[in-house]
């Protein structure tokens, strides 16, 4: 039997940004959690990149650390406790890709989620920023509350984005039964 592929959402995010990011790149993880895609990033970027991860929880900010402390990766990591709405107050243009896992952190407090009205905002401020040829990817959890509206939010959202200017990508899971997370991917063009 052939090798499986395990394709679920994360497995394609992290095969986008392997193509895309490059070494010495800026990018910016949008929901820096437990630090997975943060040390995913660092890797890419190598030591001459620059990582920006923000959070709004400083358990989340400080489990990052403690991630990036314990494997090696050489890269620039800066660490921000901040709401991803307000990431103009930074200065990320020209970067090469913008990361979101929505949701709550696992293993944290569940109301702390990422929302519908900010999570649209962080993404236009990202749209804006990002470079031509860049990525801005999202993995949705549409199986909870707060994450159906942020999928729905999404799905209206992305259907107006002109396909002169954008290329967006949502993954499916027909087979399965439940709300499956799922990778959302817009590359500016
Ligand atoms: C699913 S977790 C992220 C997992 C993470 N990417 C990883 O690799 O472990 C979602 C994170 O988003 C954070 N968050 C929620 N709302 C946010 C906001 N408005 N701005 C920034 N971070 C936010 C939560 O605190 C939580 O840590």
């Amino acid at each position: 039997m052939a090798e499986r592929l395990y394709l679920n959402g994360q497995t394609v995010v992290d095969r986008v940004l392997s193509a895309v990011v490059k070494p010495g790149d800026l990018v910016v993880d949008c929901t820096a959690g437990n630090g997975h895609d943060t040390l995913t990033l660092a890797r890419l970027v190598g030591p001459r990149g620059r990582v920006v991860a923000l959070d709004i929880q400083p358990e989340a900010l400080a489990s990052t650390r403690e991630r990036l402390k314990e494997q090696p990766y050489g890269g620039n990591v800066e660490l921000h406790q901040m709401d991803h709405q307000d990431l103009e107050e930074l200065d990320l243009s020209g970067a090469r890709a913008f990361v979101f896992n929505l949701g709550y952190l696992p293993g944290g407090d569940k109301l702390r989620t990422t929302r519908a009205d900010t999570t649209m905002r962080a993404l236009q401020s990202c749209l804006d920023r990002v470079v031509s040829g860049g990525v801005v990817t999202l993995m949705v959890y549409p199986g909870h509350g707060e994450g159906t509206r942020e999928h729905w939010a999404l799905s209206t959202f992305v259907k107006e984005l002109d396909q002169n200017q954008f290329d967006v990508v949502r993954m499916d899971f027909p087979n399965r039964k439940n709300h499956s997370p799922y990778p959302l991917i817009i590359q500016k063009l």
